[in-house]
């Protein structure tokens, strides 16, 4: 039993150390720098934006279509940004990042069509073009 506990301690070991080096080596995101309040709000979206993926995924799985399109076009469409706040945000981002940041919430936007006309596959796939988003941006870009 503690020669299975030391491996694993070693194995968690490795793979901390491992992921260490990786993240010191391999970040080359491009940090940006907004006020403080404006940083916290936008963080605090982002929470939003995987909570709304969640409340998706679940709406999906329990066959809850039109939900899972209703939860995409409030939260993470098109419409799901007050325009004043785009105002106020944008002067921040580089060109690059709002050009991903308008994708997602037009992906999230067809995606809300989509999901209803009944192929949950299509569906599925037009998802992953809204995630696609997420991850570049991520990708590229950190604010702290
Ligand atoms: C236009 C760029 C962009 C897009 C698109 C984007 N994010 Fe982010 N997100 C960021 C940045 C920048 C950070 C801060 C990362 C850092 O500083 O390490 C962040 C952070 C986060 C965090 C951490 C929040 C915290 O409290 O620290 C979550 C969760 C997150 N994003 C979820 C999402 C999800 C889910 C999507 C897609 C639906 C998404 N984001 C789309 C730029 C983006």
């Amino acid at each position: 039993m503690n020669q299975i506990y030391r491996n694993l301690t070693a194995a968690l070991l490795l793979i901390g150390l491992y992921g260490t080096a990786g993240a010191d080596e391999q970040d080359a995101r491009q940090q940006i720098s907004m006020p403080d309040m404006m940083k916290k709000h936008m963080l605090a979206q982002m929470r939003d934006h995987l909570l709304a993926l969640h409340e998706i995924q679940v709406a999906m799985a329990r066959g809850d279509m039109d939900k899972a399109s209703d939860i995409a076009e409030t939260r993470l469409g098109v419409s799901s940004m007050p325009a004043q706040m785009q105002q106020q945000m944008a002067p921040y981002m580089p060109q690059a990042m709002r050009m991903i940041g308008m994708e997602m919430h037009k992906s999230a936007s067809r995606f809300a069509r989509t999901a209803t006309e009944g192929d949950t596959l299509r569906a599925l796939d037009s998802l992953s073009t809204v995630t696609q988003q997420c991850v570049a941006c991520h990708a590229a870009y950190r604010v702290n």
